[in-house]
């Protein structure tokens, strides 16, 4: 356990960080994601008022939603080139730390080509975040890959992982002099359903088999990743970002709801995470959804509070899903992202500040919880969704120059880090 603080329950050396993803920020990428965004951009404009009509603030996001250019990440909100003005952000944030992507398709946008000013480019972005004391999270993989990769079959065939781990190996040689923590996936279970269960990224396959076949490889990318890392560098600290929800029955002592709860808490938060327990010196959780259920699997949550995306909001399920997380694993745990679509700032404040309740709480009872990444510094690409959901702590006016706002909420939060690190 790290040493603690004399009056509060962080400790010292607690990382206070945000997280991005190289897609949702960077702009001009060729991926398979930017591939499929071109293809159906029109399509998810004309199907939006189906889908999110029902959303309270659907006269609010309309517009945008029903236009086309609101699907295409495009110039993302041009990290790429103004990184070290978002670091400076961060850094007036009072954040200590910032998690962000390597995009393999910048790296390696030919089978076996590596892009040396790429590699070049990140090796300056991890200088300039330890410049100013940022520790950097380096991120192998956020659901983007090359497009001749995907065009191979992407992760469907276990022959194609060695690709990803050749990519793997040239990170460790290139990229990790002056890094101590890497994720190598980012949450493998949304993206192994997502793109072949439930269709909604791409590959936009709907075949449990498919789905099985994808997510037991990413479990043998994970290990291979996890054994390249550490041979190159014994001392780096290597995990997996999981999302992991706070799944509740929904009717306590019913038993089909007890069932369907231990279920799921089981194949979505725990499965991966089994597997590779022998490979993980620590575990990164996502946290977005408590989600209650009842019979044979039905989502049944309360109707409010909700955010910008109809989420329901319950910041303090973080608490026993730390303690369950904890009592399972017995690993240092960083929260690797939370956070909320809320584009006129009106919750954020308030999930933050629960937040820090819960994990004060996790820690008291000796959960070891080493860090805290806001979901996101800035408004992003919200892969599906486009442009209209803002989970930036910081507002970019795409409309207006990228122009960088920082939102009150950011303040209140940079305020708060101060008072828990003085
Ligand atoms: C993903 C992010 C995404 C966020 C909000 C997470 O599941 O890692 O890429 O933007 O959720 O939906």
């Amino acid at each position: 356990m790290n040493e603690q603080h004399p009056d509060r329950n962080f400790p010292k050396h607690f990382f206070w960080g945000a997280s991005t993803a190289a897609h949702q920020v960077e702009g001009g990428l060729y991926n398979q994601w930017t591939k499929w965004e071109l293809e159906h951009a029109k399509e998810l404009a004309q199907t939006a008022h189906q889908r999110l009509s029902w959303l309270p603030n659907w006269n609010e996001i309309k517009d945008q939603a029903e236009e086309p250019e609101n699907y295409v990440s495009g110039k993302g909100v041009d990290h790429f080139n103004r990184y070290k003005e978002d670091f400076d952000i961060a850094k007036q944030l009072n954040l200590n730390a910032f998690r962000f992507t390597i995009e393999w398709s910048r790296i390696e946008p030919q089978e076996g080509v590596w892009d040396a000013a790429a590699l070049q480019h990140y090796k300056t972005y991890i200088k300039e975040l330890r410049a100013r004391k940022l520790e950097p999270f380096l991120n192998i993989w956020h659901w983007t890959v090359p497009v001749w990769f995907a065009e191979k079959g992407g992760f469907e065939k276990s022959e194609n992982i060695a690709y990803f781990t050749r990519f793997v190996q040239k990170v460790s040689e290139e990229l990790i002099d002056e890094v101590e923590y890497v994720i190598t996936l980012n949450e493998p279970n949304v993206e192994a359903s997502f793109g072949y269960l439930t269709g909604l990224h791409p590959p936009t396959h709907t075949s449990v088999w498919q789905f099985m076949k994808v997510y037991w490889n990413l479990v043998k990318t994970h290990r291979q990743a996890y054994k390249i890392l550490k041979t190159k560098k014994p001392s780096l600290q290597v995990g997996i970002a999981m999302q992991l929800a706070n799944i509740q029955a929904k009717r306590p002592h019913k038993y089909l709801d007890e069932l369907t709860t231990q279920w799921m808490r089981y194949f979505w938060n725990w499965w991966f995470l089994r597997r590779i327990r022998k490979s993980q010196d620590f575990i990164g959780l996502n946290y977005y959804f408590s989600d209650y259920f009842t019979g044979l699997g039905k989502r049944a949550n309360p109707k409010v509070p909700i955010n910008d995306m109809g989420w329901y909001m319950e910041p303090e399920g973080i608490y026993p899903l730390l303690l369950r997380t904890w009592a399972r694993f017995k690993k240092p745990i960083f929260i690797t992202e939370n956070g909320l679509a809320d584009s006129q700032d009106v919750h954020r404040r308030w999930w933050i500040e629960e937040t820090i309740v819960a994990m004060e709480r996790a820690i008291s009872e000796g959960v070891d919880l080493r860090g805290y990444f806001h979901w996101s510094l800035l408004d992003n690409f919200e892969w599906q969704d486009g442009w209209w959901p803002q989970f930036g702590l910081v507002h970019v006016d795409r409309k207006n120059g990228m122009k960088r706002v920082v939102r009150p909420s950011a303040k209140w939060f940079a305020d708060t880090i101060d008072k828990i690190q003085d």
